[in-house]
């Protein structure tokens, strides 16, 4: 399938859960205040792969990135690493909770697919 259709109530705020789209993993992200909060503050001149946060998201609440590390393509592991978001244990790259590397070998931030939101509580991906 291109398309994938994902309900988000399904899905607790703090809670990340993982799904297959064109033979990858997609990670759904339902963030809490204080995750948005702190990756709206961070400097993107610190950054290796400099984006804002709401360059990242369509709304703040909802984080949908590919899983697939930047680096050799392993998948990240969820609320894990120094930075709260994704921790890939194959080289140890951290990612932060927009997705964007900020430790490690990976080059480049999770990758955002195209997506949008048909109506509050669905999201639509590819
Ligand atoms: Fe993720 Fe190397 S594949 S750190």
């Amino acid at each position: 399938l291109s398309k994938i259709e994902i309900k988000l109530g399904d899905i607790p705020e703090g809670k990340n859960m993982t799904f297959k789209w064109r033979g990858k993993p997609l990670f759904v992200r339902h963030r809490t205040e204080k995750e948005i909060a702190a990756e709206a503050e961070v400097n993107i001149s610190e950054l290796r792969d400099p984006q804002h946060d709401k360059d990242r998201v369509l709304n703040p609440s909802w984080v949908i990135v590919l899983g697939v590390c930047t680096h050799l393509g392993c998948v990240p592991i969820a609320n894990a690493g120094d930075f709260g978001g994704y921790y890939c244990p194959c080289h140890g790259s951290h990612y932060d909770a927009s997705g964007r590397i900020r430790k490690g070998p990976a080059p480049l931030n999770l990758e955002v697919p195209f997506y949008e939101f048909p109506d509050e509580d669905t999201v639509v991906v590819g």
